[in-house]
């Protein structure tokens, strides 16, 4: 039974359970339609809680028995849970229930995915498991035995036992329930060892379905490093005597960081040269090291609430991208991280959608799992970090490992720490977590020559998001550097600190008007609104120290360039064209580096920068523009791409590091322009040679831009249709190149292809993702991209609601456009909402974005 009008639960309205959890015993006895869970749960009173209601979560159960101190009971139950009453004092509840995780097809509580038992709990999952009161500041030591007849049986913790048909774990940390994860099926592991700096041994697995052995052994390295950097930079150590990765084919998300048991999306873990690109192994090696890092950040210490989700995701972002910075290079993955940022979570920030990094209220947490609490959320850790300085943040946190180690902890608890280490008042700062909204930063500079003063004023302005109209000033720290006229830099970087609505800053003592470099790194994750002369930016393009501005300063030339040509059909800037030049011929510089120089602005962006204008982007326009662009810059480019191209081809054997990498990068990018101007010639030869995932796929997408490509696409069906995680790429490349025109008609087409379906979360983002990403497909003047995505979220709904409530967020910039579009994207969206028994998930999610 469906709620008819669901509920909000508000952070205002926290209060502690009305009992305390000692421990859990979970026996299970595995049967794909019908397992049995059986619960041990020793209860007591709260003595922090006022009430005593015995209400235990508990959706989906079937419930055979329950007791009390061992005699039988007859709680009331309904589609949320129990209720019951208990003794005064501490009692033993028991309870057996059946579930179905061959039905599962959610895939949240236990469920099967190729043959393999597997289970997600977070955020509210456990309670389709057994009746339990399933909320993070709930912790308890859990034992777990499992029974079936499965080869392989995991659980949280250290293997306590096993035999012919059962194993025992116990978990000897105290966790919330969402931190429960349970693995059986007929798997093989890559197995390793690492020793703590403490000299604990530590036994590794990566554990993965028969076929997938050879994909593991980048992942386990990955592993091993993440263990060691989080010893050297943060001084924290592994606490089990075993951590276990599995990798899952169908999977909402990227990985799940269960206590000594992460549980990975297969794409998140496995990869090997032949199948996997460059740039899936550095998202595999961030997202291992993510999920590690939760260990201590999310685990040891964990979230009161769900309000406090960006206390364990923002950090632990903010931790892995330390981490990818170090072990890879620090400003390409800064303005990889900024491009995302924006792609993302601006969006996100200035939309229907928008909410604060610790929101206030929802209905659905599963919605709460966002850009702008995951990222912007790490870039609130990465302010607080430059405000009070390296040493300072370090110590901080050490105090908060030290206070909160087995808390369940919220926002206020980490900030106090910052400021009894500091003695800062961070009041005004905590603005980040509570205000929604991206603040747009003007500057305005005065030059008095005669004093050599120089006086940068800015202004910061957060417009009005759903729910809160007004915004206060917030803490700005904004990074500024200062150029000398031949392009020396006269002033280091310094970090201003914004704290007024307006507020200005001076530097004396200077011999000529400088050129300011301003938010140097991306200090802040502002909107930096400064119109500059092509010229200007051309000057920062040539010559600013801080890579991220100098990419920034071509990246305003680009921007620039393309929303004239949007408008008026205009030739690309001079600038723009010479400045990307010179940068491309600099050999000094980081092919890496190179490549983001050479990547224009999403059209998603564009159309971005011309709503925020007041003006109605045209998506087809800013295709054309695009395309025309792209021409352009392969014809003024065209004696230099061979010789990068074939400058950055690597001889040496394949190997997934930063530097091969990002010589692939380059190379990739130039194919993509020479492939407008030779007919698609160099692809095919790269097809036909290529030995590697990276070099396959850009050839293949080489051919698509060039207008070729059908016999290599089938090739390439035929020689990956067994491996799933190819076969989503072959998938995605067809909807990501197709024409605008077309897009929809493609996307519907692979949707009735054989090796299409709805109960693969991964393969639904491959085809449905990708037509969403297309930008002129998806918001094409017809509604056809807009009605297909409707007609496929409503088909997903009925089986998976969190991924499907996910993907509506596609539309989530649907009022930039005209009227017509407009009318087209409510009608797909009122008919996703009409839907008879949608999820709570995807209403919340589409009542949202039709709110006016
Ligand atoms: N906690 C996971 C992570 O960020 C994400 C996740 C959320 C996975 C909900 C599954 C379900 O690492
Ligand atoms: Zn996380």
């Amino acid at each position: 039974m469906k709620d008819a009008s669901p509920q909000t639960i508000y952070l205002k309205d926290y209060t502690p359970f009305g009992f305390t959890v000692e421990s859990v015993d979970l026996t299970f006895r595995l049967a794909p339609h019908a397992t049995r869970v059986l619960s041990k749960i020793r209860f007591a009173p709260n003595p922090v809680a006022s009430d005593r209601t015995f209400f235990l979560h508990g959706e989906e159960l079937t419930l055979i028995s329950a007791r009390i101190d061992g005699t039988e009971v007859t709680p009331e139950v309904t589609d949320k849970g129990l209720t019951c009453a208990v003794p005064e004092g501490a009692f033993t509840w028991e309870a057996e229930v059946e579930i179905d995780p061959a039905n599962n097809t959610a895939l949240e509580g236990l469920y099967m995915s190729s043959g393999m038992y597997c289970t997600q709990c977070e955020a509210e999952g456990f309670r389709k498991i057994t009746f339990y009161p399933d909320r993070p500041d709930v912790m308890s030591v859990f034992t777990v035995r499992i029974e079936g007849d499965v080869p392989v049986m995991l659980s949280n913790g250290n293997k306590q036992g096993q035999g012919e048909g059962w194993a025992e774990w116990h978990d000897p940390w105290p966790k919330p329930a969402y931190l429960f994860a349970l693995v059986a099926g007929d798997l093989v592991n890559h197995p390793d060892r690492f020793i703590t700096k403490s000299g604990r041994e530590v036994e590794l697995n990566i554990w993965v379905r028969k076929g997938d052995l050879h994909k593991c052994a980048f992942g386990m390295e990955a592993l091993k490093k993440s263990m060691t950097w989080d010893e050297e930079v943060y001084g924290r150590e592994y606490d089990l005597d075993i951590f276990n990765i599995v990798a899952v084919d169908d999977f909402n998300m990227g990985a799940m960081e269960n206590k000594g048991l992460n549980i990975f999306n297969s794409s998140a873990v496995l990869a090997s040269p032949e199948t996997a690109t460059d740039m899936n192994f550095e998202r595999i090696e961030a997202i291992i090291a993510h999920e590690y890092f939760h260990n201590w950040t999310g685990n040891r210490i964990t979230c009161r609430d769900w309000f406090q989700l960006c206390l364990k995701e923002g950090l632990t972002v903010f931790r892995d991208a330390q981490f990818t910075s170090d072990v890879r290079s620090a400003p390409v993955k800064r303005i990889g991280d900024v491009m995302d940022l924006r792609a993302r979570q601006f969006p996100e920030d200035n939309g229907p959608l928008s909410h604060p990094v610790r929101p206030e209220s929802f209905q659905e947490i599963n919605n709460f799992y966002t850009a702008t609490v995951y990222e912007k959320g790490a870039e609130v850790i990465g302010m607080l970090k430059r405000l009070v300085g390296d040493e300072a943040y370090y110590k901080a946190v050490d105090l908060y490992f030290e206070r909160h180690d087995g808390d369940a902890a919220t926002i206020e608890d980490w900030l106090k720490v910052f400021e009894e280490t500091t003695g800062r008042d961070l009041s005004q700062f905590k603005r980040w977590y509570s205000q929604s909204g991206t603040p747009r930063l003007t500057v305005e500079e005065a030059w008095d020559e005669g004093g050599g003063t120089y006086t940068l004023t800015f202004r910061q302005e957060t417009r009005p998001t759903p729910g809160q109209a007004e915004k206060l000033p917030q803490v700005i720290p904004i990074a500024v550097g200062l150029l000398g006229p031949n392009g020396d830099e006269v002033r280091p970087t310094e970090v201003l600190e914004m704290t007024e609505a307006e507020q200005s800053f001076r530097f004396e003592g200077l011999a000529a008007r400088p050129a300011p470099s301003i938010l140097r790194d991306f200090s802040a994750p502002v909107i930096l609104d400064r119109s500059l002369t092509s010229a200007e930016n051309a000057f920062l393009l040539a010559h600013d120290t801080d890579p991220f501005n100098r990419w920034e300063a071509g990246r305003n030339l680009a921007r620039a360039t393309l929303l004239d040509m949007v408008e008026g059909d205009a030739q690309p800037d001079a600038d723009y064209l010479d400045g990307i030049t010179a940068v491309l011929r600099d050999r000094a510089l980081d092919p890496a580096l190179r490549a983001q120089m050479l990547a224009l602005p999403s059209q998603s962006e564009i159309a971005q920068q011309l709503h925020d204008r007041g003006q109605t982007p045209d998506p087809e326009a800013i295709y054309a523009a695009h395309e025309a662009l792209k021409l352009r810059m392969a014809e003024h480019l065209q004696d230099l791409l061979p010789v990068l191209y074939a400058e950055n081809q690597v001889d040496a054997p394949y190997s997934p590091d930063a530097e091969q990498a990002g010589n692939r990068e380059l190379a990739m990018a130039v194919l993509g322009l020479l492939s407008r101007i030779d007919g698609g010639a160099q692809a095919a030869r790269q097809y036909d040679s290529a030995d590697n995932m990276t070099l396959q796929l850009s050839a293949l997408s080489g051919l698509l831009i060039a207008g070729k490509g059908e016999a290599q696409l089938q090739a390439f069906h035929d020689q990956w249709q067994d491996d799933r995680l190819v076969m989503d790429k072959w998938f995605g490349l067809q909807v990501a190149h197709a024409a605008p025109a077309q897009a929809a008609e493609v996307a519907q087409r692979l949707t009735e292809h054989p090796a299409f379906t709805l109960t693969n979360p991964n393969r639904f983002r491959a085809v449905m993702g990708a037509l969403g990403m297309n930008h002129a497909g998806f918001h094409h003047a017809s509604g056809k991209g807009y009605a297909l995505m409707a007609d496929k979220l409503i088909a997903l709904d009925a089986k998976n609601p969190q991924t499907t409530a996910r993907m509506c967020a596609l539309f989530q910039t649907w009022r930039r456009y005209d009227a017509a579009h407009q009318a087209h994207a409510k009608a797909a969206l009122e008919r996703i909402a009409a839907t008879p028994d949608l999820s709570r998930d995807t209403t919340e999610m589409v009542t949202r974005m039709l709110a006016v």
